[in-house]
């Protein structure tokens, strides 16, 4: 598959996958390959591993865009002919950001950050992480200074429920059960009023803790917001949805994550999500051509224990295999990229150097 050819003409690229298969280590490969073609990359990590941010120069705090120092490449022989940008999302502030802008005041804003019900709310809520990503990719997307975002995603239980994270924070924002609470005139708080007046005084009087009140005023507070929370959700799902975009899976060999993969196929094209490719990464090499060579160099001993290890990753790399041609059978086998599992961990410039080249060989 050549991963720069669909990625030329597109404006977003998701990674999805589950935990661990190194999707914010693809993201930022891309990213790199991409600029490197000469495009103005921003790439939106979350998570990253420490040594990964150093790396790129994002350890300072804070959730916005920067330029990647182009040095950092060129030193390992790959010349930046676009821009990169890199950004690492850090949810609870940009739940927070998101409250600045939709709150009618200044004095709103202050009141809602201070409400305890929120703190746990926006530190809690399924999917606010995933919810922050997509509204910080629809801000960048309509900003139009990109040539392609990459959007590197968490590691979900279901890798693609971040999907519905921002149309599912809109549903319980606009539902019914915060409805009851909105309409404290009606039957609204009357509920708590009668049924909950007694469970939320017992509760005061035995914690000082106002429920009712933070509850009603956070209620309030939000059904202000409450459009525009909805409305950006229908604009990020359109956009995923469009030609513009594109989703890779990327996964490991082993059997589960593979699985994992072809079951994420299936959903995006429930979903009528663009698949555009699947990366498997961390792929053990073939050692059958390490054992020719290493025949008749080495002493007995010596090499009676190298083939005792030796026969135990021929059985592991035997395995990636027979789970890559899985893969390639329900994917395509055109739509598959095989990146090898490399002897150090990929934090540093060298290592995303490599799998760069790996992505776009
Ligand atoms: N091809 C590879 N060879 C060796 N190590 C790799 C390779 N790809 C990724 N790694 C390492 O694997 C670890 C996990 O990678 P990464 O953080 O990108 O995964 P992830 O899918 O984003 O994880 P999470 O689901 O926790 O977000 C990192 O330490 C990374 O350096
Ligand atoms: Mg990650």
């Amino acid at each position: 598959m050549d991963l720069a050819k669909l990625l030329e003409d597109k404006q977003i690229c998701v990674c999805a996958g589950s935990g661990g298969v190194g999707k914010t280590t693809t993201s930022a490969s891309i990213a790199i390959g991409m600029a490197a073609r000469g495009l103005n990359v921003a790439v939106l990590t979350i998570d990253p591993a420490k040594r990964l941010a150093d790396s790129l120069g994002l350890s300072e705090l804070g959730t916005d865009l920067k330029r990647v120092d182009p040095k950092l490449f060129k030193q390992h022989g790959l010349k930046l002919t676009g821009e990169l940008h890199a950004a690492m999302l850090d949810p609870k502030r940009t739940f927070d950001e998101l409250i600045e802008r939709y709150a009618p005041d200044e004095d709103t804003y202050e009141r809602i950050l201070d409400n305890r019900i929120y703190k746990e709310l926006s530190n809690a809520v399924a999917g606010s992480q995933e919810y922050m990503a997509m509204e910080k990719l629809l801000e960048l997307h309509e900003l139009e200074e990109f040539d392609l975002l990459v959007l590197d995603t968490p590691p979900s239980r279901n890798a693609l429920d971040f999907l519905d994270a921002p149309m599912r924070l809109a549903r319980f924002i606009e539902g019914r059960s915060l409805r009851v609470f909105l309409a404290p005139g009606r039957f609204g708080l009357k509920i708590a009023g009668r049924g909950g007046s007694v469970l939320f005084s017992a509760l005061k009087r035995i914690t000082g803790v106002d429920l009712l009140k933070d509850l009603s005023e956070f209620f309030g507070n939000f059904a202000e917001m409450a459009s525009g929370f909805s409305e950006r959700a229908q604009r990020v799902d359109a956009l995923l949805r469009g030609s513009e975009s594109t989703f890779l899976l990327v996964c490991s060999p082993e059997h589960e994550p593979a699985d994992e993969a072809i079951f994420l196929r299936r959903k995006l094209k429930e979903q009528t999500l663009p698949f555009g490719g699947a990366i498997v990464n961390k792929v053990r090499p073939d050692y059958y051509r390490a054992r020719k060579q290493l025949d008749g160099s080495l002493s007995d001993e010596l090499l009676a224990r190298v083939m005792d290890n030796y026969e135990r990753q021929r059985v592991l790399g035997k395995r990636d295999a027979e789970n890559i041609a899985r893969l390639e059978k329900s994917l395509s086998a055109d739509k598959v990229i095989q990146v090898p599992l490399f002897s150090d961990d990929i934090h540093g410039v060298e290592g995303l150097v490599k799998m760069v080249d790996r992505l776009f060989d």
